[in-house]
């Protein structure tokens, strides 16, 4: 049993910031992030609200799924950049879409948030057939926890949303979640901080793997995200791809989370895959985190690169450290 995907939708920010960009605050240079990277602009919010993004999204997956948005059953926001601590992303644009009969939550699985909603959804959908559509939605706005001042990890980043609405279906779907949380103090931002009034002195035997940093500031180890990244890709690949009894010969698709082109063409050697067959959208699109795969797909499918009936690897891997792939077909 799997889904269909009915409709998608996105929304990505008028403001645009080229690699040259980045000289405004940072010693970079345009060649030496796309060298390093692949990335040569990427949208980031400049007033639009996170939930904004998704809310437009969401509605143009809507509109081109051809659906009433009270059919909707359920929301599900993906997001780490949420604008709220609550209400959730997915209360917000339940309610701006017109979902009135759905309920909602977030989830966060940081990069791989779209893999783990969509089988969420696969879930939901499965267990209670009375539901007619569960709409995802993955809006992002990184922009707000970048340091500026760090030139290895601020110029990765885009912010954007995508969105699908999905249906139960018996096409081909299997999906392979993980996470490595003790790598988490790889990749982390910080919320909120005890309040003054309740503050206690911690015991002496009392650790943690995160190192204080400012507020609400991305930290990054490239270095050993990077690493990750290259085993987390194929590995999750493999796991899903073994439940379905495919190899990636069967595969017209691959659609990975957009972070770097070496994390993406060291991945492809190591499946033994084309370059060819990897969906790539990072040059103008940046990083989004959970809105990466989405983004990628939606445009594949505007392109009428990925068509009905194909078979698709979605991968996913980023903060948490999580990871995890979807087979299906499209
Ligand atoms: N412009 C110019 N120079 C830069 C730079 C930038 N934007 N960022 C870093 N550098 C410099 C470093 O300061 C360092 O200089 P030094 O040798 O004088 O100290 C040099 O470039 C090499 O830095 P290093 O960190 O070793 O580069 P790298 O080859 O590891 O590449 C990343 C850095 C961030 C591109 C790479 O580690 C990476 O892609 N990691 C994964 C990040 C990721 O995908 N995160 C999200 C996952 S969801």
């Amino acid at each position: 049993m799997g889904i269909n995907i009915l409709g998608m939708g996105k929304y990505v920010p008028e403001q645009v910031l080229t690699n040259d960009d980045f000289k405004r605050f940072i010693d970079t240079n345009d060649e030496w992030i796309r060298t390093r990277t692949g990335i040569v602009s990427r949208p980031m919010a400049g007033w639009e609200p996170t939930w904004y993004m998704g809310k437009l999204a969401a509605l143009q997956a809507i509109e081109r799924a051809g659906i009433a948005p009270e059919d909707i059953g359920l929301v599900i926001s993906t997001t780490a950049t949420a604008d709220f601590h609550t209400p959730s992303m997915a209360s917000v644009i339940q309610y701006e879409t017109g979902a009135v009969n759905a309920g909602a939550f977030d989830l966060n699985a940081a990069c791989t948030g779209f893999v783990y909603a969509l089988d969420t959804a696969r879930r939901f959908l499965e267990t209670d057939r009375t539901m007619k559509y569960v709409l995802v939605v993955a809006n992002e706005s990184l922009s707000r926890f970048l340091d500026f001042t760090d030139r290895g990890s601020c110029i990765l980043f885009g912010d954007g949303a995508a969105a699908a609405v999905v249906e139960y279906s018996d096409k081909l779907f299997t999906s392979a979640l993980g996470s490595q949380g003790e790598g988490g103090k790889y990749l982390y931002a910080r919320s909120m901080q005890i309040a003054p009034e309740v503050q206690t002195e911690a015991p002496e035997d009392f650790t943690s793997d995160y190192a204080e940093t400012p507020l609400h500031k991305l930290f990054q180890n490239g270095k050993e995200v990077y690493k990750f990244a290259v085993q987390a890709l194929p590995k999750s690949f493999e796991l899903a791809a073994a439940k379905a009894g495919l190899t990636k010969d069967d595969i017209d698709w691959f659609i990975p989370h957009q972070a770097n082109i070496r994390i993406i063409e060291t991945a492809a050697k190591k499946l033994d895959a084309p370059m060819d067959k990897f969906i790539i959208t990072l040059d103008h699109y940046g990083n989004t985190s959970s809105a990466s795969i989405p983004l990628a797909l939606n445009e594949a499918v505007e392109k009428g690169v990925v068509k009905r009936g194909q078979k698709l690897a979605l991968i996913g891997f980023g903060a948490g450290l999580t990871y995890g792939g979807i087979i299906m077909e499209y």
